[in-house]
């Protein structure tokens, strides 16, 4: 988590700067800070809260040459002033900014402590700051500090260096992204991710691990292990990259609206419909169909996208499981002969999906299924498909949601030969424009359940997915206690936590299976549960509380997707919470 951004030219830093933090903030917004180089001197200004609390301190129109600024998702250490980036060295000789871990962090602070090196804060960052500055002192070169310190430290890191002093703005990389951007007029930038740099470069790389390097305004020169590297820039299409409320009060619910539009694109991108052929590589197909296994592997809201992908592979006769990232790196899991992974992610820099990779031997079969463009995960499979959902802004994951499923069906679809399923899709986009549409008839709902403390959530088969992510969306941004379950599973032990007007939002959107829960939201109403039944315009009955437009059973989790997404979007703003930066959350978990 956390997100970097700096640059070295001639710039306004404040503007620049503090609208970078803006757009990184969905890594993290405990606090926020930044450094402005200046004839050799270095300023610091750092705030505790967000961006905008950072920028009332910070003057305006305030000289410098190069800048450096941090937003902070907190891991060692609390959310205090000292606490928060940039941090220095007890010599005031380094300043630094990262994203990433320093897992021995303690034993680099006792090495230091033992010379006489006193620390202000309890960040692993301020130790990065100081081991640098104990080899400038041993007289090392500034990159060669950096280089030493790079072979003491264990962990993650990205890092944007500024030294007393010395010219030139410095990086580093192992784990965490950083992309770096050279601008037409002798400006150099960089950031966690491209957003902040779009407007201010026209080339860009994205680094590799073990990198380290310097830029001035007129150059960029970047090493690894000691040799000079060659980058490989390249121009970004700024569509990917819009950063934009569109007259919408907050990003999640823009990015709500755009959900059907990105399970649309999907199928354009990936199916002719005149010709009525899939466009995807023949050899990844292939290699699909020939896997014994398809194993997806995700977290959060992507683990429950690849579950309702899985369960869809296995209905139409291939074999498919879906796991937990940090799980199975534990390995509890069957070893394959000839499995195929695909990674799911809409950032693709999630820390725990990259510690798969990291497992993985060498020449095994992975495609990532990812919405960030070259970001970590699209650059270390061996195929990568983009979901073309561009930005999502919002800390809880809606439109990408969608468009992993939408993906995921056609390429099932794809393997199969089964030339119906973009048909489908284009039917549950129409679905969840509808539920869209009707979003006041869900936030009515949500006026009658403001005060509640726990909510249920319950379908069968597709319908389960559905409420899995729907009762996900209701934790993080509103806060309420939730729990999903297959409808038959209660009695079996949950069910004794349902209390007199305990809500529980059924699913129902299979008529082959719509008796069953029907009779589940009954055991649970004779308990003294407040039902909302959601149900298919094809199974719906008299007193459902939401009935949305038909689609086939297996497409039904899209609109029901949509309406858990309003329903925990409105109740969050009912209880007068900060929809798009939940607490305690970044939208790219780049930690384990
Ligand atoms: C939930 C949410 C998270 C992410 C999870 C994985 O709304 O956003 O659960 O889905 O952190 O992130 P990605 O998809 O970026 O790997």
């Amino acid at each position: 988590m956390c997100g970097i951004v700096g640059a070295i030219g001639n710039l306004d830093y404040k503007t620049y700067l503090t609208s970078g933090l803006k757009k990184l903030d969905y890594r993290g917004y405990d606090s926020a800070g930044l450094a402005f180089w200046n004839k050799g001197k270095i300023s610091l200004y750092r705030a505790v809260g967000s961006v905008e609390n950072l920028a009332s301190i910070v003057p305006d129109g305030h000289a410098g040459t190069a800048g450096i600024a941090h937003t902070r998702w907190a891991t060692h250490g609390g959310v205090t002033v000292e606490n928060a980036h940039p941090q220095r060295s007890w010599d005031k000789k380094v300043y630094l900014v990262h994203n990433g871990v320093i897992d021995n962090y303690k034993e680099l602070k006792e090495w230091l402590s033992g010379m006489g090196c006193q620390f202000r804060s309890d960040t692993d960052t301020e130790v990065i700051a100081s081991v640098i500055a104990y080899f400038l002192q041993e007289g090392e070169t500034p990159l060669d500090a950096i280089r030493k310190a790079m072979e003491k430290l264990d962990g993650s890191y990205a890092l944007a260096i500024l030294f007393t002093g010395q010219e030139g703005l410095y990086f580093a990389k192992n784990k965490s992204p950083l992309v770096l951007g050279r601008g037409d007029t002798r400006i150099n930038c960089l950031a966690s991710d491209y957003a902040p740099i779009l407007d201010y470069c026209s080339n860009f790389a994205a680094l590799d691990d073990g990198t380290y390097g310097y830029m001035t305004e007129n150059s960029i020169v970047a090493y690894r292990n000691g040799k000079n590297l060659a980058l490989r820039f390249a121009s970004k299409d700024k569509e990917d990259y819009v950063y934009d409320l569109a007259g919408y009060p907050h990003f999640m619910m823009k990015e709500i609206h755009e959900g059907a539009h990105v399970v649309r694109k999907n199928v354009e991108t990936y199916f002719d419909r005149e010709k009525k052929v899939y466009l995807f590589d023949p050899q990844l197909l292939a290699s699909l169909k020939a896997a014994d296994e398809v194993v997806f592997l995700g977290c959060g809201s992507s683990h429950y996208s690849s579950e309702a992908a899985a369960a869809y592979f296995n209905r139409h006769g291939l074999r498919a499981t879906s796991y937990i990232a940090s799980e199975w790196i534990h390995g509890v899991y069957p070893h394959l002969k000839n499995p195929y992974y695909v990674l799911i992610s809409q950032s693709g820099e999630t820390a725990d999906l990259i510690s798969c990779l990291d497992m993985m031997e060498k020449g095994t079969k992975t495609l990532g299924i990812v919405n960030a463009k070259d970001s970590t995960i699209a650059r270390r499979s061996g195929h990568v498909l983009y979901i073309g959902a561009g930005l999502e802004v919002a800390v809880a994951s809606t439109k990408s949601f969608l468009g992993q499923m939408a993906l995921m069906m056609l390429l099932c679809g794809a393997v199969n030969g089964d030339t119906s399923v973009p048909d489908s899709l284009l039917e549950a986009a129409k679905a969840v424009d509808d539920v869209v549409g009707r979003r006041a008839d869900i936030d009515a709902i949500a006026e009658g359940i403001v005060e509640v403390h726990d909510a249920f959530f319950v379908g069968r088969g597709m319908d389960f997915f559905a409420g899995e992510e729907s009762s996900l969306k209701l934790k993080e941004i509103s806060y309420v206690h939730s729990e999903s379950y297959p409808g038959g599973e209660l009695k079996h032990g949950p069910i004794a936590l349902i209390e007199e007007g305990t809500p529980v939002f059924a699913f129902v959107g299979n008529p082959e299976i719509s008796k069953q829960i029907r009779s589940n939201v009954e055991e649970l109403k004779a308990r003294g549960a407040v039902a909302y039944i959601v149900s298919s315009e094809s199974c719906a009955k008299e007193g459902d509380a939401f009935v949305y437009r038909y689609v086939e059973g297996d497409f039904a989790p899209y609109p029901e997707v949509a309406f858990g997404q309003l329903l925990s979007y409105y109740l969050s703003l009912r209880r007068g919470l900060n929809v798009d930066k939940p607490r305690n959350l970044a939208k790219s978990v780049t930690v384990n």
